[in-house]
């Protein structure tokens, strides 16, 4: 068995999945639910000076992803300092305690969260070009207490930008992605937005996000030096060891805890496990920041045909009828595929469509 502890700014974690800010961490209750399903740390619901008052419906499965109109805590800072933290804290994981959102806000909670965390997420869903306010808030919490402060950015802005003046103003780690938008979507029978937000629109998260979050993670990881803890569509230890591999020192779930329960903190350790130990590795650090030594940060113009690898072809077809230059076929005797290589452009595509491993690049 391989070993997924972790260790960033002075934070251990026996394993690197925790919940992230959202629902499925939204009092004691779910940290307790979170604890036992597996998770490494606590990561809060994000809190502000009053309770958020949430429109409804504000959560609603969509197709390859999740939307959402939710916005920080619907309890109030008073409730979670006298009612939530120090429960949450004698739970015995490490917690990252989520605040936001303005500098005021931040500076006006930092102070009376700390003693119940090891950590601050500062969340500021910030989408504009100027780096200020990001910075601001960092400031402002760094001022008021010595705990590790990690700031949250959105995927909608520069994110070497940003993580550099993160980083400059003191950031001790930054939480990447939140949730992508606004977007929307619609309810055929009705016409009307799934969300009951003013507008209708939504913020999307969970599976369709997770190319978004892999490169903010693996630009941000590039950028500079402090921690990076991926967030953005995981579900499942293969997609956390991209994150890894992108340079992630750790990773959050929030979407795939909301629709399928605290349990998937260890589905995905278990799996991030059987990952490492099938392909030779015995901890995180040696995937950690893998894809940056391998990229070639050059463009490849050469057509490499794909390898069909016979006895793993099903005959499926699901290649053949996706290959828009008509280069797959059936062998004569229908029982794997062929690729005309005077047909094939190289595209891949067929790579990522086939199911059991049955063509590759080599
Ligand atoms: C219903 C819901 C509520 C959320 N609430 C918060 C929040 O209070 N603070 C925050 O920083 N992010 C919040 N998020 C964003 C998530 O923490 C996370 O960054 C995002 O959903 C991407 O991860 P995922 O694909 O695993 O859900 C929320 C997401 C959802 C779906």
């Amino acid at each position: 068995m391989a070993n997924l502890e972790v260790e960033f700014t002075g934070l251990k974690l026996k394993n690197p999945v925790m919940p992230a800010a959202g629902p499925p961490i939204k009092d004691y209750k779910a940290a307790v639910a979170a604890k036992k399903g597996g998770a490494g740390a606590i990561v809060t619901k994000t809190i502000s000076t009053t309770a958020a008052k949430v429109p409804r419906p504000n959560m609603a499965k969509v197709k390859g992803g999740f939307l959402n109109t939710e916005l920080w805590s619907e309890l109030t800072p008073e409730h979670w300092l006298k009612e939530e933290y120090p429960k949450i804290k004698k739970l015995g994981l490490p917690v990252i305690a989520g605040i936001g959102y303005t500098k005021d806000q931040i500076r006006e909670l930092a102070k009376k969260v700390e003693k119940y965390a090891d950590a601050l997420e500062l969340s500021t869903h910030y989408l504009g070009d100027d780096t200020t306010p990001i910075k601001e808030s960092i400031k402002a919490a760094k001022e008021e207490v010595d705990i590790p402060v990690f700031v949250k950015l959105s995927p909608q802005i520069d994110i070497a930008e940003f993580a550099k003046a993160a980083e400059k103003a003191g950031a001790d780690g930054i939480v990447l992605i939140n949730s992508f938008g606004p977007t929307l979507d619609i309810d055929p029978k009705t016409a009307k937005p799934l969300m009951g937000s003013e507008n209708g629109y939504g913020w999307l998260s969970g599976e369709a996000i997770f190319p978004l979050a892999l490169r903010a993670v693996y630009q941000a990881a590039n950028s500079v030096d402090i921690p990076i803890i991926g967030v953005g569509g995981i579900n499942s230890g293969l997609r956390a060891a991209k994150m890894f591999m992108a340079g992630a020192e750790a990773v959050q779930v929030c979407t795939e805890a909301i629709v399928n329960g605290p349990s998937v903190y260890q589905k995905i350790n278990k799996e991030l496990n059987e990952f490492l130990d099938q392909n030779g590795y015995d901890n995180l650090d040696q995937i950690k920041g893998l894809t940056a030594r391998v990229v070639k940060n050059k463009a490849n113009y050469e057509t490499v045909v794909p390898t069909v690898i016979e006895k793993n072809c099903t005959t499926c077809g699901l290649c053949i009828t996706s290959c828009v230059y008509h280069a797959i076929s059936f062998n004569d005797t229908k029982d794997y595929v062929e690729i005309d290589p005077k047909k094939c452009a190289g595209c891949g595509l067929c790579i990522t469509r086939c199911n059991f491993g049955a063509l590759e690049i080599r």
